[in-house]
């Protein structure tokens, strides 16, 4: 997944591109670039790692003009390296091309292109459609794009320029997000919001099978056939603050602290009267009824939320829910039809893997209801529901605040699922939901009373291996907690069901394998501690979340991490809440570069 963006208007382009693609570099940061165009000139820079190398070039040899396009990489064809990095040019570097997506044909793209004489510099899929562009241009750069695009397969965002149309950028996309900021007298496209917030919050929300003709002063929405079509607006509520750090040393660390925010806002207006409102599930109470069975689809830190929903709707509802990763899901002839609701969870909306999911689900009769936090990403035009979380924009690339607000959607789900099957009367419906409501508040308690989570990170300081074990919905915490380990601190971290970690795992267990146990109350309390006792009796340095007021938890671990009681069924996010700030400790104090994690992107646009 890479991110683009492209400037058109009276400033520097150089000065936007950067400030946009800063804004774009969780996509993706394996190299960047950028080209512009000025008097007759078009340059292109291109920096292998990190946008601060882009940075310095442009620093020590800057580009003028007011138009250009710019990318921040993640590699998928070819290694990381200036001449794989993006802009790609055509033979006649008039042309200049900045793409996000995989171009699946491009195998054969590129036999063809090399028989007809076009010099191909790169490895990248990327590159053959600049000379596509190139063989189709014949004075009409739309025309030529257009005609290009038709011999694509896979998926594309893309921005183009060229050099006898110094004041138009071509954008086009499919399967791969993109929109263009539309400002006084400028206009800037991107691959995701943020990167336009410092200049507008008016956006042209470009759909699969758009190409928009972009000048400083308008935005022209095509279809493939050339044929005008009126372009979707979208004007943004956040504000650039909320997609910057706010006086955190990280966006993760900020967006942690933003979850109670992010949960009052999930929930607000989701209940009236004793009646939940969901009136994006889109279905009525009868077609509710016939549900005979659920099926989640997710992926990361989404799967986990899955799990996390699976307890909750089988508990209250009393449907059998199936949980599976997207990529499985797809390819495994699931036992979907018309009886069945698929939930597709993604923070992005954009994950290729899921899409496709969704897709299966819609072919064998299902209905699909997204729950996403990006509108109007693509997983919202797919879906014959959608439920947001309102999250905010999410920067660091190991989800956390989006986590918890996907559960907490999951819950006013799972309430209405039961609502509507009577499997739950209003008055516990409601008894429910108060208690849900209380959640923003045991957060904010809990995020300001962890002062033993810095000595606890001390436990990892040489760990390369460690465990992490709940039972029954400390199980998906356990394992959203390993995630977390793993993706930003790179210590190895596995997750297991409590009862289950005798059967094996257990063999793993040294004085140097820090376990992590979710012990909060519930029915099976007694049973965690007793395989606490077992990790323990073979040397292991336990650290227990627990329920307050648990004192005796202490006689049992070497650290415990207190947060309020709440419902066995409801301490998922609540239990999650020092997980992610213990990795967040263990990463820091590792020197790891929390918001991007190494190898990884936040949205994985391609299967
Ligand atoms: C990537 C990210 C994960 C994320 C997953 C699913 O792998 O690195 O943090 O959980 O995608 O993303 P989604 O946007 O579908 O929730």
């Amino acid at each position: 997944m890479c991110g683009i963006v492209g400037y058109i208007g009276p400033r520097q382009a150089s000065d936007v591109l950067l400030s946009g693609l800063a804004r774009l570099e969780y996509r993706g940061y394996d190299s960047a670039g950028v080209a512009i165009i000025d008097a007759g000139e078009l340059t292109t820079t291109r920096r292998v790692g990190k946008l601060v190398n882009l940075q310095n070039a442009l620093g020590t040899s800057p580009v003028a003009g007011n138009v250009g396009i710019g990318h921040t990489r993640w590699a998928t064809h070819g290694k990381p390296s200036e001449e794989n990095a993006h802009p790609h040019r055509d033979c006649t570097e008039r042309i200049a091309i900045v793409h996000n997506g995989i171009i699946e044909n491009y195998v054969e793209l590129r036999e063809e292109l090399r028989a007809t004489g076009h010099m191909i510099r790169s490895e990248t899929d990327t590159e053959m459609v600049a000379h596509l562009i190139e063989s189709y241009y014949e004075g009409d750069l739309k025309v030529a794009v257009a005609k290009s695009l038709k011999r694509l397969e896979g998926a594309y965002a893309l921005g183009v320029v060229h050099l006898d149309h110094p004041d138009v950028i071509v954008a086009a996309r499919k399967d791969s997000p993109l929109i263009i900021g539309a400002g006084d007298g400028e206009n800037i496209v991107a691959s995701d919001i943020p990167a336009v917030l410092e200049f507008t919050r008016e956006v042209v929300v470009l759909h699969d099978g758009e190409i928009a003709v972009v000048t400083a002063d308008s935005v022209d929405v095509f279809d493939l056939a050339l044929r005008p079509v009126v372009p979707e607006m979208l004007h943004v509520e956040w504000d650039l603050d909320a997609a910057e750090k706010g006086g955190f040393e990280d966006f993760m660390l900020k967006e942690i602290f933003e979850q109670p925010k992010a949960l009052r806002e999930t929930l607000r207006g989701r209940m009236n009267d004793g009646e939940i409102q969901l009136s994006e599930l889109a279905m009525t109470a009868e077609e509710i009824a016939g549900i005979a069975r659920v099926f989640v689809i997710a992926c990361g830190t989404s799967l986990h939320a899955g799990f996390v929903a699976k307890s909750l709707i089988e508990q209250w509802a009393r449907i059998p829910v199936e949980v599976l990763c997207s990529s499985e899901f797809r390819y495994n002839d699931p036992i979907v039809d018309d009886e069945t609701l698929v939930v597709a969870i993604t923070q992005s909306g954009e994950t290729a893997d899921t899409l496709a999911g969704v897709r299966e689900a819609r072919l064998r009769g299902a209905k699909v209801i997204a729950i996403t936090n990006v509108v109007g990403s693509r997983v919202t035009r797919e879906s014959d529901g959608v439920i947001y979380t309102h999250a905010g924009p999410e920067i660091g690339v190991a989800a956390t605040k989006t986590f918890t607000a996907q559960i907490a959607a999951l819950n006013v789900l799972g309430l209405k699922l039961a609502q509507a099957k009577g499997t739950l009367g209003s008055e516990r419906v409601q008894s429910i939901f108060d208690e849900l409501s209380t959640l923003p508040d045991v957060v904010e308690a809990i995020l300001g009373s962890l002062e033993e989570l810095q000595e606890c990170a001390e436990l990892f300081a040489d760990a390369t291996s460690s465990l992490f074990l709940g039972r029954g919905v400390g199980v998906p915490v356990a394992m959203e907690g390993a995630l977390k380990l793993k993706e930003i601190s790179y210590i190895h971290a596995e997750a297991y069901p409590a009862g289950e970690m005798k059967h094996g795992p257990i063999a793993l267990i040294t004085d140097q394998v820090p376990v992590v146990v979710v012990a909060t109350q519930g029915h099976t309390y007694e049973k965690v501690v007793s395989n606490i006792q077992e990790v323990r009796a073979r040397g292991a340095q336990v650290i227990a979340v627990a329920t307050s007021g648990d004192d005796d938890i202490r006689n049992h671990a070497e650290f415990v991490l207190h947060i309020p009681q709440t419902s066995e069924a409801l301490s998922a996010i609540p239990a999650t809440v020092p997980l992610q700030l213990l990795s967040y400790y263990v990463a820091k104090r590792r020197g790891c570069n929390v918001d991007q994690p190494r190898n990884l992107a936040k949205s994985v646009t391609v299967e």
